[in-house]
């Protein structure tokens, strides 16, 4: 079989068959209220704390803020990736219609190697160290089409070209430590788009290159996911990377959604004190008042998250209900925000800020 007849067959049986787009779903992805432990010497820490957003097929969603907001909890979350002493202890995840929370291991290692694909920031976290490119790539078709070994690799050689990996033939000979590290997230790239995905998860995908790659990466992935119509998560604590790629933001904050809305509302026209600090703290802002400036004191730690909002701490627009009511997320002008004041006490000015 030709790869394009092969590509040509999964394109119909993908959408006719698993996309439920014809079943009128507009949502690829539904995460409802979305949770995630962790059980720790008697204590249980909820990293991620009743998460909710929808992806629509094709659709880049960005998820930013600092270290530890719980960005990659929620991304391994999605896909039951979550390593013991780690659980999803609530909420929902629709994907394609399933719950995912509801699958068996199998039923999920069949979600995660067809229709939803993991790219990490280390990519020798997917790459096999003592197997040449060409046999993982053939190894994972294998695992999920039932083809042969030279139509498997006749599509990884048109994987490894749409990533533009140069002399595809050879390089499927070699060996991980063989290429650079751009080209290695070139490969884990080229073997996630090997089952056609509807949505790829990208975690930090590339924190660990050089500046002037990580542009031609982020470029390559915006690229292939408007030319192969797949959707994207792309978790980041990089405001500005993800500001080129995505087309809607969640801003996240010790393991909840502090604001979401279009990447245009959140770069513009910022609600949350915390999206607001995270822009006021992009270089090229720092460039314009001649200063870096850091949003003061830190996130709060599992152990110790305050009673009511978690950014208490460090806001400047604080009033007193702040500190003992977590603000839920609501819809407020072009977006989703959790903050007291946007939501609410703006309208009625009666509260003290401290
Ligand atoms: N295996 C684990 N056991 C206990 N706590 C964990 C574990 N994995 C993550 N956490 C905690 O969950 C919280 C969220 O972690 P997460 O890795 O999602 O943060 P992040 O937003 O991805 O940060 P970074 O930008 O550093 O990658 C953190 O407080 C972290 O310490
Ligand atoms: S709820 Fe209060 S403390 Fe939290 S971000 Fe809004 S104003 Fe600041
Ligand atoms: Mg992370």
């Amino acid at each position: 079989m030709a790869v394009e007849e092969y590509m040509t067959e999964q394109s119909v049986d993908k959408r006719a068959e698993e996309s439920g787009e014809e079943m009128g779903q507009s949502a690829l992805l539904k995460v409802d209220n979305l949770s995630v432990a962790f059980k720790l010497r008697g204590t249980t820490l909820t990293a991620v704390d009743g998460v909710s957003f929808t992806l629509d097929y094709g659709q880049r969603l960005g998820i930013v803020g600092e270290s530890g907001a719980g960005k990659s909890v929620t991304g391994f979350g999605i896909l039951n990736l979550v390593s013991k002493p780690g659980y999803i202890s609530g909420g929902s995840i629709l994907f394609e219609g399933r719950d995912l929370t509801k699958l068996s291991e199998e039923e999920m290692r069949d979600i995660r190697g067809n229709r939803i694909a993991m790219i990490f920031q280390d990519p020798m976290m997917t790459l096999n160290p003592v197997l040449t490119i060409g046999s993982q790539m053939v190894e994972t078709l294998k695992a999920h089409r039932n083809i042969s070994t030279a139509e498997a690799e006749e599509i990884a050689l048109d994987k490894l070209r749409k990533v533009a990996i140069p002399s595809p033939e050879k390089r499927l000979k070699q060996y991980p430590h063989e290429f650079s590290g751009g080209m290695r997230q070139r490969i884990v790239i080229a073997i996630a788009l090997l089952t056609s995905p509807a949505l790829i998860i990208a975690d930090e995908p590339t924190t660990a290159l050089d500046v002037t790659i990580q542009a031609d990466i982020m470029e390559l992935l915006l690229e292939l996911c408007e030319s192969e119509n797949m959707a994207l998560i792309l978790i980041t604590h990089d405001l500005a990377v993800v500001s080129q790629v995505a087309e809607r933001i969640a801003v996240m904050y010790a393991g909840r959604i502090a604001e979401l809305g279009t990447t245009e509302q959140i770069i513009n026209d910022p609600q949350h004190p915390y999206t607001k600090g995270l822009l006021q703290a992009l270089p090229q802002n720092a460039a314009r008042r001649g200063r870096l400036y850091q949003i003061p004191g830190s996130m709060p730690n599992l152990k110790e998250r305050p009673a009511g909002c978690s950014f208490y701490e460090r806001c400047d627009d604080r009033l007193e209900k702040c500190e003992d009511k977590i603000p839920e997320l609501q819809e407020q002008n072009a977006g989703h925000i959790a903050c007291h004041v946007v939501n609410d006490d703006k309208k009625d000015g009666n509260n003290t800020a401290l």
